[in-house]
């Protein structure tokens, strides 16, 4: 029968039986899936994993910490945090372009987690040790769609660390193979993993960084985190945290508008809201929130947070419009 129970203690015993006594590296998200994928590895064969947190200064108020310090307070597990913000800040300066800034977050990322990754590499060696498998949190959906083949990931180093091999091959370790998203929540809940990770709702790759219509610069930055902030803030006061997908906060860095606060006129930035409500984010409606909800996150954010004077609610659909603004 499928219980959680059942699920967590199988994959225990094949985690077991594929590493053995070699080593393991995991990148994390933020996100469920390798969040849990790690946790459950980490039960399995405890220091042979070392996870990696490439932190790119693009995520929300308080998800680094919710990496670097619950989780790791939840798991044991061992973690080689990249704090990379200025290296991604530099190198988003001057764009403004979607897909632009979309390619150089990927490259970017890619980059400094292959790095990581091969100093972990030559580190393990230097102690005489094998790092031979790469935990990806890969679930059942991604499966079928990539068409059902398990593989091995050839990372190519770009970094020359102290006499590796150009190319490092890992074994891929998936222990969600077999899962549904939902099951995934349920299995870290059993693992203990705190539910701000365990409920987390969908959020981009690139963070923030294509949540600002404009280019990216720090102060846009802790601006949008601070309107974010109040924003979840609220939705989950109000308990409707399961009740949409996600909501989007989009700072409209480039649109400026008048406004009046205090003694006097402003010139300040737009931010808009994009609560939606989906089944699988391939088409969304946007989400009716009590208007009482929708007034306390704008006068909160009007009132908190400089340069902001006006709070927008976005009500397209998916189609037409998509559920991220860039
Ligand atoms: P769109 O904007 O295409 O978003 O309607 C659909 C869903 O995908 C998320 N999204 C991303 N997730 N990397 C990700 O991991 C990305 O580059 C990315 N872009 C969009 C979005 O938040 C929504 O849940």
């Amino acid at each position: 029968t499928w219980t959680t129970t059942n699920v967590v203690e199988e994959q225990i015993a094949l985690i077991r039986e594929q590493v053995g006594t070699k080593r393991a590296i995991c990148g994390l998200s933020g996100g469920v899936d390798s969040a849990v994928a790690a946790a459950l590895v980490q039960k399995a064969i405890g220091s042979q994993l070392t996870c990696v947190y490439v932190d790119h200064g693009l995520m929300r108020k308080g998800e680094s910490e919710q990496v670097e310090k619950d989780f790791v307070a939840s798991t044991g597990v061992q973690l080689k945090v990249v704090d990379a913000e200025e290296r991604f800040l530099k190198a988003l300066a001057g764009v403004s372009d979607p897909e632009q800034k979309r390619k150089i977050i990927g490259r970017e990322f890619i980059r400094v987690f292959e790095q990581a990754q091969a100093e972990l590499v030559a580190e393990a060696g230097a102690a005489g040790e094998d790092v031979a498998f790469l935990v990806q949190g890969t679930l059942y959906p991604d499966v079928v769609e990539s068409g059902g083949g398990t593989g091995t990931a050839n990372i190519k180093s770009h970094h020359n660390v102290g006499g590796l091999p150009e190319d490092i091959e890992f074994q891929l370790v998936e222990p969600l193979r077999q899962l549904f998203k939902d099951e995934v929540r349920m299995v870290g809940q059993e693992l203990g993993l705190p539910e701000e990770i365990v409920q987390r709702q969908p959020f981009p790759g690139p963070g923030l960084g294509i949540r600002i219509v404009g280019e990216v610069t720090k102060e846009r930055l802790d601006l949008l985190r601070e309107a974010d902030a109040i924003a979840r803030e609220e939705l989950t006061a109000a308990g409707l945290d399961r009740d949409i997908w996600q909501c989007p906060v989009v700072l409209l860095a480039d649109v400026r508008s008048v406004g009046v606060q205090g003694d006097g006129r402003t010139y300040g930035h737009p931010i808009v809201l994009r609560p939606v409500s989906s089944e699988d984010a391939m088409t969304a409606d946007w989400s009716r929130l009590p208007y009482e909800v929708l007034a306390k996150i704008s006068t909160r954010i009007t009132n908190e947070v400089a340069d902001v004077n006006r709070v927008v609610l976005d009500v397209t659909s998916k189609p037409p419009g998509t559920i991220e603004w860039e």
